[in-house]
């Protein structure tokens, strides 16, 4: 697992250990927390180093990979494109070329919903022009290209999911969202309500949508790491190399979140309204359809509530104590600052 120590790769973890497989995280930590590493090994290392990769995949003989590991922040990307294109797909060159060494012959790929742009009509398809309007979005479709022509070639089969907008922390309590800096709504959101932060930004409210603000589909992450052990599954039964979008067909606007988020922690929550982000499309929403025929995935989690009250849970719990304690190995901000400030510039997701 690139980038197990991330977000969805934790999870991910978690819900494949519980079916009795053996993690194994190739990770550099750079934007993934040690901490997040509680259902298997940690192997430290960068996709970078083409041969320690190669060395560590042909040691390990792994079943299935599933490479999470990238830069993933839409507006640092537009500010960095170099950066998205180096991180995200020349590693996923490395990762081609070590499961042709390690004939590793199944790969799961933490893909996006940027790869679409502006969809043409309200639910995306997979059959939809990829047609990305930032650096992120169009590194992520690189990448599905390179495994496109490379599987058949090489011998390996990969299901690419095309992440919509993952959200939520483990309904257990144990695992949670950290990044640094914070760039999502919801965990900035939570952020404020907990008093991490001393304001917050809702960024454009003139996007051509009822209430003016942007549309997104939020997806448990604990659905998106159940998603991915049947993707192996399916793998395991000769499915076919594909791309599949992981969302639930219905969008909620920014002000919906930041209203529900309201009734969740008990007051009254509110933002800054700022300028729209560069590189956010209003509206973006999964037609789910295809996912649910192959692997039969049915989101469990992600109605917004329960997402909100999962993360809320794990911040109050744990996450609050890690940011305050600077823990995780995160660099944090005291605000989530607007586009232009220095704040604002990103480095590495997970
Ligand atoms: N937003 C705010 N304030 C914040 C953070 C976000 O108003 O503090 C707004 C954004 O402008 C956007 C919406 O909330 O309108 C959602 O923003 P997020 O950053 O939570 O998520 P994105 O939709 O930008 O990003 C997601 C995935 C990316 C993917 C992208 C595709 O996280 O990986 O969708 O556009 F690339």
């Amino acid at each position: 697992m690139t980038g197990g120590a991330g977000y969805v790769g934790s999870h991910t973890a978690k819900r494949l250990r519980a079916l009795g497989y053996l993690p194994v995280v190739y990770d550099d930590l750079s934007s993934g927390h040690r901490w997040a590493i509680r259902y298997g090994r940690l192997v430290r290392g960068t996709l970078s180093d083409l041969r320690r990769l190669t060395d560590v995949v042909t040691a390990l003989r792994p079943r299935a990979a599933l490479h999470f590991a990238a830069s993933a922040e839409v507006e640092d990307s537009v500010r960095n494109p170099e950066r998205y294109f180096r991180n995200n797909v020349v590693t996923t060159l490395n990762l081609v070329a070590a499961l042709r060494a390690a004939r590793c012959g199944r790969l799961v790929f933490s893909s996006s919903a940027a790869v679409y742009g502006r969809p043409p009509r309200r639910l995306a398809t997979e059959r939809d022009p990829l047609q990305p309007i930032n650096p992120y979005g169009e590194s992520k479709l690189m990448c599905e290209r390179i495994l496109d022509w490379c599987a058949p070639r090489e011998g390996f089969r990969f299901v690419s999911f095309r992440y919509f907008n993952a959200a939520g922390a483990d309904p257990d309590g144990e695992l949670g969202e950290i990044h640094s800096p914070e760039k999502h709504l919801i965990p900035n959101l939570l952020r404020f309500a907990g008093g991490v932060d001393r304001r917050m930004f809702l960024f454009g409210t003139r996007h051509p949508t009822p209430d003016g603000t942007c549309i997104r589909d939020f997806v448990h992450v604990a659905d998106l790491a159940e998603a991915h052990a049947r993707a192996i599954g399916y793998l395991d039964d000769g499915g076919d190399s594909v791309a599949l979008n992981l969302g639930t067909g219905v969008g909620h606007s920014v002000r919906e979140i930041v209203r529900l988020a309201a009734h969740v922690v008990g007051h009254d929550l509110k933002p800054t309204e700022a300028p729209a982000r560069p590189g956010d499309p209003p509206i973006l929403v999964a037609d789910p359809r295809e996912a649910r025929r192959r692997l039969d995935v049915r989101p469990a989690y992600s109605d917004p509530e329960t997402i909100i009250r999962t993360a809320w849970r794990w911040y109050r719990e744990t996450g609050f104590t890690l940011i305050r304690g600077g823990g995780g190995g995160t660099r944090l901000s005291a605000d989530s600052t607007p586009r232009g400030s220095k704040r604002a510039r990103g480095r590495r997701g997970s």
